[in-house]
């Protein structure tokens, strides 16, 4: 792109040497004037998109800094020029600094140095323009980022939304199909959560572990009803097919992404730390700490709560049951101490419906 610069002097012979200095020299589109106020009113500086301007100094309408002032108002990125006399040279210097011009040359002007000044004058503002268009392109790009990231955020908050619905979806298939354990998923997954959270567990385990104390017992949804809700003692052949919720479990939520980290508290949920568990008979060191936290706060549940062939048992009872287990290999006397600890400091209450119900938010 050519460039296009303005000489202003009330002298016509100066705008016309130096008019043809420049266009004989670079070849740059040039526009002259005698009068900085017609420049002014005509508005040259927008209408010609000038790069330099070169102003005298005394000019009888209007003062060569005041000018350039005011070219500097219309556009800073517009190099300026000041032609001064040897007289007027220390009045002319103490007001360049005030305006920002970017040179001043005294008459007479040499022509090597002036070529130089506004070749090199030019370059700056090249330079400048391109840095001011880097900078709008990262801006833009920023904010084309910003809104992706934006968009994303939303995107993530609807996928979760949708998760819990679904989840929410399955805990209540299950306790529509056992009407003795509703609210014991909700339950487990609320003592779980207290129990995980005093067990410095991090915020994706937590999350993982209320949701397997959600859906951990899913796979009853493959188990006949008359057997589930059977009020008298159930035989072998019987609890052997209730023992088969937990891979039925693992088989409904294995096809979800969203689950993968839920299979394994769902699949081992009634193993026992001595291998006396079922479906795998898996020992304590191959339990991880979530599925024998769901474990614990499951069978804690079940004790604490009406059951088909039983009412709810006393919680003493339910104390002294569980550390029997726990004497016997059974269960993580940790974890089973850490419930019955916050059971009594009231950090765990499960007689308050509307407190269990709070584990999903
Ligand atoms: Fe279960």
């Amino acid at each position: 792109m050519n460039n296009t610069i303005l000489i202003v002097d009330d002298e016509e012979m100066i705008t016309t040497t130096l008019s043809s200095l420049i266009k004989l020299v670079l070849k740059y589109n040039v526009i002259v004037s005698n009068d900085p106020l017609e420049v002014i009113e005509n508005k040259l500086i927008e209408k010609y998109n000038i790069d330099l301007v070169i102003s005298d100094f005394l000019m009888p309408k209007m003062n060569g800094i005041k000018f350039l002032e005011y070219v500097r108002k219309i556009n800073s990125e517009i190099i300026t020029i000041l032609l001064t006399g040897y007289a007027d040279k220390e009045s002319a210097i103490k007001s360049i600094n005030r305006v920002g011009i970017y040179y001043y040359l005294e008459k007479p002007w040499d022509n090597n140095t002036l070529i130089k000044v506004i070749k090199n004058g030019l370059e700056k503002k090249r330079l400048s323009d391109e840095l001011n268009k880097k900078i709008i392109e990262l801006e833009r790009s920023h904010h084309e980022v910003s809104s992706l990231y934006e968009l994303q955020k939303k995107h993530y908050h609807n996928e979760v939304e949708n998760m819990k619905g679904v989840i929410m979806a399955l805990a209540n298939v299950i306790e529509a199909k056992d009407k003795y354990t509703e609210g014991h998923a909700r339950r487990v997954a609320y003592i779980s959560k207290k129990l995980g959270q005093k067990s410095s567990l991090s915020k994706e385990q937590l999350e993982n572990l209320e949701i397997a104390g959600i859906i951990h017992d899913i796979g009853k949804v493959g188990v006949s009803d008359s057997i589930l809700n059977k009020p008298g003692k159930l035989t072998n052949e019987e609890f052997n097919l209730i023992k088969k919720h937990t891979v039925i479990g693992e088989m409904i939520c294995k096809p979800l992404n969203c689950l993968k980290n839920c299979i394994e508290p769902i699949r081992h949920h009634h193993e026992k730390l001595d291998g006396s568990g079922y479906p795998d008979g898996i020992k304590s060191n191959k339990i991880s700490i979530e599925t024998r936290i769901l474990t614990v706060a499951d069978i804690f549940d079940a004790l604490y709560s009406d059951r088909p062939y039983r009412n709810s048992l006393p919680l003493e009872k339910v104390r002294y049951i569980m550390f029997d287990e726990v004497h016997n290999n059974k269960l993580d006397g940790n974890i089973v101490k850490l419930l019955f600890e916050m059971i009594d400091n009231k950090e765990i209450t499960c007689i308050n419906e509307k407190e269990k119900r709070q584990f999903i938010s």
